[in-house]
């Protein structure tokens, strides 16, 4: 049973959510967990002038995913920082070449999930998670969030990400904040949980 998490990260949150994700994918019996980021699209100059590159170094060794793996996985779990309330450009580009593997029904019947970073804590987090789950059903995606179960999604007394729709972090204004202990159990739940669904299907 393979669990592909395919995600992008400019600063360095999503990449850690991912790890956590794949951490807990990895709790689970038979499940072979492999992570890929998906390509970039901004040239080095606009990078640098965001400071993103020495970020960026920190997981440059994580392989970057072709469209055509997707159809050999059977669940997918995608992270992506929010844009103005939805994915970023690099995850909708690669999206958007899956238009064959939707041709040919290839991810029809697999798990999709999503998770999600943001600088502020209302900032759209939940907006992306679900405007995403939109591309996961067109390819007939089994959608799959972070339930109720995951106990830390209702915590009062402390700022944290994560919803029933996925694990969230929130990065901080000028993104001085990495994602918390309890937002890195959201995605631990969350990729057990996936891994958990995938295995029963494919049984
Ligand atoms: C063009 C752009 C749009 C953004 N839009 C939002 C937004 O709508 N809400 C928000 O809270 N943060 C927004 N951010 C901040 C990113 O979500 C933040 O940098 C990201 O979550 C950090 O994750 P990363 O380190 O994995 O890149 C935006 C950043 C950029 C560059």
């Amino acid at each position: 049973m393979k669990v592909l998490i395919v995600y992008y990260s400019m600063y360095g949150h999503t990449y850690h959510m991912a790890e956590a994700v794949a951490e807990g994918a990895k709790e689970v019996d038979g499940a072979e967990v492999e992570m890929r980021r998906v390509p970039e699209t901004l040239p080095e100059g606009v990078l640098r002038k965001m400071r993103a590159l020495e970020a960026q170094n920190a997981f440059a060794h994580i392989p970057i995913c072709g469209v055509d793996e997707l159809a050999s996985a059977d669940a997918i779990i995608f992270g992506t920082p929010t844009r103005f309330g939805n994915m970023c450009g690099q995850m909708r580009q690669f999206l958007d070449a899956t238009g064959p593997l939707w041709m040919k029904g290839a991810l029809v019947g697999k798990v999709g999930s999503v998770f999600t970073s943001s600088n502020t804590q209302h900032g759209g987090q939940e907006s992306t998670i679900l405007s995403f789950h939109i591309t996961l059903l067109h390819q007939g995606m089994i959608v799959v969030g972070l339930p109720h179960s995951f106990q830390g999604q209702m915590r009062t007394d402390e700022i944290t990400g994560g919803s029933p729709y996925g694990a969230s972090t929130i990065a901080g204004a000028k993104g001085e904040r990495m994602p918390s202990e309890n937002e890195l159990a959201a995605a631990r739940f969350q990729g057990k949980h996936v891994a958990t669904i995938a295995s029963k299907l494919t049984r």
